[in-house]
């Protein structure tokens, strides 16, 4: 073995055991997981190390650190962004020719890169939203005073997030960090991110593959309204007529409904007494997910977070009795609605989509059910359904494989949602609703495969 030099964010003994002396283009096959990647100048390959898939990215040393930094500064301050592991250098071949340095970052499990959003075609509504996803991950960026460098589709995982995406940060390379961001160069990352957008999907349509009516300049320039009113909703400072304070109030609920907290409120008067001005400072998004990490322990998109909140609002007024604590309610529909749906989910189905993801897609079954039924449907048999109409057609999504099926293998086997509950509680699996894990019968060959991506 010839020496390298390894740092890491923790320990992970599988790292040292790599083939650090031989160029990533040509790591053999077997160490290969392959999944789909977004375009890239590096060479960017995934591999699985103590059973965690993790991307391996050759790039220069100084480049590898500074992004490694980078990646652990956001990742501390709570914004969405892949996970920094460890930094490789002083690599050399067995002839003793130097290698690039890798970067080491997680995979980020359920993400969905552009490029495999568009494999068929892709639709307007598809794209709106991850323009919106995209423009609030730049939002939060720039209030933590990250200037990005390279805004682009390509640069950015989308993770499903109740019916809408949320955007990760993946190539930080250009980035850098500063105590706040000027208008000018808040200004100057729109336009690389408009600029970029509109030569991505001008790209697509040069290759038919996006819907006739996109038109790529409109779209691109959606980043820019959608920023932009987020931002001056976050950042403005507001005067209020002496008679009018209830509205600070409702500057904070408003906020509060975008997914933010505040961490201040400078309240000041002017001489005369005659009017107020508010100057909220935002600390982060996550305000709904927040909320339910701290009542149920779910960690989930904010979206999702959302629409898990409804679900348990509606529940403690139908079941409970007002005097109990949120906390208790909160505790009684995790065990009574939200286990019982995410157990009964078959094992061999685990891997198709996040909890969460899996409990909003239920509840919205339930109610077009209920609708079509012009009946009140149960949770069981909204479960029941999905499951046997919608989930076996869909793909895999925790480890998006594309193709679906052949040549790809993965070198460890993960354990599968279900293995890793079963081993943090056992008691869990008694309170699904006893759905049988039977494998399907076999696809006829005429039978077509309905594919996930028609349904995003
Ligand atoms: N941790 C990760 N999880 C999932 N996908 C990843 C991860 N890291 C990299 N990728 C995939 O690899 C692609 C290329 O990575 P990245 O953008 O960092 O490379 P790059 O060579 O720096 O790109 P560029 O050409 O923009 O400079 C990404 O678009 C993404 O699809
Ligand atoms: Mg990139």
């Amino acid at each position: 073995m010839t020496p390298v030099s390894i740092s890491a964010a923790e320990a992970i003994p599988g790292l040292i055991t790599l083939p650090w002396h031989i160029s990533l283009e040509a790591w053999p096959d077997e160490l290969i997981t392959a999944l789909p990647k977004g375009i890239s100048r590096h060479v960017v390959r995934f591999t699985t190390i103590d059973g965690t898939v993790v991307a391996v990215k050759e790039t220069t040393p100084e480049l590898a650190r500074s992004e490694f930094d980078l990646l652990k500064q956001l990742v501390k301050a709570n914004i969405p962004c892949v996970e920094p592991l460890a930094v490789v250098t002083s690599r050399s071949d067995s002839a003793g020719e130097s290698l690039p340095a890798a970067l080491i970052t997680k995979h980020l499990k359920f993400s969905i890169p552009f490029r495999a959003l568009y494999s068929t075609t892709l639709r307007p509504e598809t794209l709106r939203r991850l323009i919106d996803a995209l423009a609030l991950l730049l939002v939060r960026l720039h209030n933590y005073g990250f200037f990005w460098g390279d805004v682009s589709l390509s640069n950015t995982l989308f993770v499903r997030d109740a019916g809408a995406f949320a955007a990760y940060l993946v190539d930080a390379e250009t980035g850098r960090l500063y105590p706040s961001l000027t208008d000018g160069q808040r200004a100057h990352d729109l336009e690389i991110a408009r600029v970029n957008i509109a030569g991505e999907l001008m790209d697509l349509q040069a290759g038919s593959r996006m819907d006739e009516s996109i038109d790529p300049v409109m779209i691109s320039d959606r980043i820019l309204a959608a920023y932009e009113s987020l931002w001056h909703a976050l950042n403005d400072p507001e005067v209020l007529a002496q008679h009018e304070l209830w509205k600070i109030h409702e500057r904070v609920q408003h906020l509060n409904d975008l997914g933010f907290d505040i961490e201040e409120l400078d309240i000041t008067t002017d001489e005369s007494g005659t009017t107020v001005r508010i100057q909220p400072k935002v600390v982060d998004a996550g305000h709904h997910a927040r909320r339910l990490l701290r009542l149920t322990g779910l960690d989930t998109e904010e979206n999702q977070a959302r629409r898990l909140l409804n679900d348990l609002d509606e529940y403690r007024a139908r079941v409970s009795p007002t005097h109990l604590d949120e906390e208790v309610v909160a505790h009684m529909w995790l065990t009574q609605v939200f286990e019982p749906v995410v157990t009964s989910i078959p094992e061999r189905l685990e891997r198709k989509l996040e909890d969460a993801e899996v409990f909003h897609q239920v509840l919205e079954h339930r109610w077009y059910m209920s609708e079509r039924e012009k009946r009140d449907v149960t949770l069981e048999e909204a479960v029941r359904n999905y499951i046997e109409t919608v989930l076996v057609n869909r793909r895999d999504e925790e480890l998006l494989i594309n193709p679906p099926t052949g040549a790809i293998t993965a070198a460890n086997r993960l354990p599968t949602k279900r293995q890793a509950r079963k081993r943090s509680s056992s008691s869990k699996k008694s309170m699904s609703f006893g759905i049988d894990d039977e494998e399907p019968p076999p696809r006829d060959a005429d039978e077509p495969e309905v594919d996930w991506r028609d349904l995003v």
